[in-house]
């Protein structure tokens, strides 16, 4: 790492449990090293709830600029932040904390660094039907990032088809202009896509269905099911390719894995606490530098 550690460096760093195998150390202290700040990134694994109200408050006093917040840390934080701004209020989920001078201000960057992958990937939802699986916590900030985007359809699909409607619920009255569909995870949504639209759809992928060591599983089998998409997003990025992607890919869709979307958050991440714009020739190497640390 480039930067020189002194008085001036300003502590940022990563709340969660457990903590051990995150890139975001690697991410942000390379950004600082790119953008020449004084900035200096670390894990902290915090064993338990009980202990956030005291992580939050000594951080305040140490002055550290800000935190990513991950599992299971993103609700619990919520209650001793000073602000939280608009989308993370919607998501309910707070991934990222700023000081400011009353305290921490929460935000949600998965949501916009998912947004920001798409378009980095050419994938473009607005005004298409969108097939969304999984309704989790990941699925929640997609959601909101495809009505951001003004999506004309959204089929949500999940395992549990009641944790679909709760999700749909959320949002349905923040965004009445897109239409919110939900239907059980498995053959049989493929007749309820055919009767929203015979166009083509964008699925996104947010199980964690087909991730390794997992890698010959996918969220859904049936080819009937690919031949009617034209992208395929999937939030994995380990391995490169699931077998959704695979599948989706032989049956002529364009595909991203999720790399774009852990880097995207990151940087938003970086951007707020330090009131820059990172430009993608600085996104591309370091989604290079990120896929070659893969192998
Ligand atoms: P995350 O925060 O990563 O989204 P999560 O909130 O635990 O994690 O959500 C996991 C998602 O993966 C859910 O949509 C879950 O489906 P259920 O709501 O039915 O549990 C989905 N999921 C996990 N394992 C699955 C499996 N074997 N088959 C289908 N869906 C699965």
């Amino acid at each position: 790492m480039a930067v020189e550690l002194n008085t001036k460096t300003k502590l940022a760093g990563l709340i969660g449990h457990p903590v051990g195998h995150s890139v975001s150390p690697y991410l942000q202290n390379t950004l600082a090293d790119k953008y020449d700040i004084n900035m200096a990134y670390l894990a902290f694994d915090v064993a338990s709830d009980g202990d956030i109200y005291n992580v939050i408050n000594g951080a305040k006093s140490l002055g550290a600029i800000g935190f990513n917040v991950t599992v299971p840390y993103k609700k619990s934080v919520m209650p001793f932040l000073a602000g939280i701004d608009e989308t993370a209020k919607k998501i309910g989920a707070v991934n990222t904390m700023k000081l400011k001078s009353d305290g921490y201000h929460g935000y949600n960057t998965d949501m916009p660094g998912f947004c920001r992958a798409l378009d980095y990937a050419g994938i473009t939802v607005s005004g298409k039907n969108v097939v969304l699986i999984g309704a989790g916590g990941a699925a929640n900030a997609v959601l909101c990032g495809l009505l951001e985007k003004k999506t004309e359809t959204i089929l949500i699909l999940n395992r549990t088809v009641e944790k679909a409607d709760a999700l749909a619920e959320r949002f349905r009255d923040s965004y009445k202009d897109t239409k919110i569909y939900t239907a059980k995870l498995d053959g049989s949504c493929i007749p309820v896509m055919d009767k929203i639209s015979s166009d083509k759809w964008t699925a996104i992928q947010c199980t964690s269905v087909g991730m390794s060591p997992e890698i010959d599983k996918a969220p859904i089998e049936e080819n009937a099911f690919y031949e009617r998409l034209d992208a395929a997003f999937d939030i994995i990025f380990n391995p490169r390719e699931t077998l959704f992607l695979k599948k989706a890919r032989e049956h002529g869709a364009a595909t991203a894995n999720g790399l774009g979307m852990l880097l995207f958050q990151g940087i938003r991440s970086f951007e707020i606490w330090n009131d820059i714009n990172v430009d993608d020739g600085i996104a591309a190497e370091m989604l290079a530098g990120m896929d070659q640390a893969m192998d």
